[in-house]
């Protein structure tokens, strides 16, 4: 049933929980990295995405349970499930601060809803081969979402720029919780994939699929708030914005995002290569909004 996998970089295994926690919004003002719409709006967009895409991820591994012959994967994939369950609450959350600052969500997150629940939902497909295809494709996508959601939260852990920016505790609090739980269980949704199904032409295809999504999404997410800030004359997202905050370190770099394209699709690869799980447990550890909030 499974493939031959890459080893793990450290024996190291992580019992997975989900952290109870809290985050008080009222705060938070509108341009939360202090005069930078672009910045604050192009991260704005995961509380666009993630409620509705860690939703998905649920709902898809709930159906895979019954396919994991592997205990310890079993226990991983529970723990993976109560984490996403809290991360897709926290920044659903964030939603009415938004609306309450003059920024309404909803017509966006209508699209994102109808992409994941029914684009990406179970179909009424015959039960058998086509019904398992479909569900080992949507695990696949969820390993390729998940080498995403890992290298962001590396990134937010040692963004220091946004520090010397003086941006929100509150949002920088969740932003480094969230990211240092993705580094945590970063191994999950790939060992997943490769103890059930682990084909390489199916991981490029769902890598190119996933990253063609992100992508879409994320520039039409940065617009959309940048069109819809009622505080910007004529706001526009564009590439070059995105490349300069890079270069700022306000946001990843491009560079970065394109050299992890070719690690993903390495046959080597294996998450516990990238991020650090002793930085994430630090930062958990500390974190206000998992410690009982600030
Ligand atoms: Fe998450
Ligand atoms: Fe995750």
């Amino acid at each position: 049933m499974s493939n031959t996998q890459p080893a793990p970089v450290a024996s190291e295994h992580i019992e997975l929980k989900a952290r109870k926690v809290s985050f008080d919004w009222r705060e938070t003002p509108l341009h939360w990295v202090p005069g930078d719409p672009f910045t604050t709006h192009t991260i704005n967009v995961l509380h666009l995405l993630l409620p509705a895409g860690e939703r998905w991820f649920i709902h898809v591994y709930k159906q895979v349970l019954p396919y994991i012959t592997d205990d310890r994967l079993r226990e991983d994939v529970i723990g993976f499930i109560g984490q996403e369950a809290v991360h897709s609450q926290a920044h659903d959350d964030v939603l009415p601060r938004l609306k309450e600052l003059g920024l309404d969500p909803t017509p966006y997150t209508a699209q994102v809803d109808w992409f994941f629940e029914k684009l990406l939902g179970d179909k009424t497909l015959p039960p058998g081969r086509p019904r398992r295809w479909w569900l080992m494709e949507r695990v696949a996508l969820i390993a390729a979402i998940e080498h995403y959601t890992a290298f962001l939260g590396n990134w937010v852990l040692n963004a220091d720029e946004l520090d010397r920016r003086g941006c929100d505790p509150a949002m920088l609090d969740l932003l480094r919780w969230h990211g240092a739980e993705e580094v945590e269980h970063r191994s999950v949704a790939f060992e997943l994939f490769m103890h059930l199904d682990g084909g390489y032409r199916r991981r490029v295809r769902t890598w190119a699929l996933a990253f063609s999504a992100l992508v879409f999404f994320w520039q039409r997410g940065a617009r959309f708030f940048m069109e819809n800030d009622p505080t910007l004359l004529d706001g526009k997202a564009s590439v070059g914005q995105f490349v300069r905050k890079g270069r700022e370190g306000v946001l990843p770099s491009t560079p970065d995002m394109l050299r992890s394209i070719p690690r993903y699709l390495s046959r080597d690869y294996h998450p516990s290569q990238e991020g650090d799980t002793e930085q994430a447990a630090a930062y958990l550890a500390g974190s206000p909004g998992a410690n009982g909030g600030r």
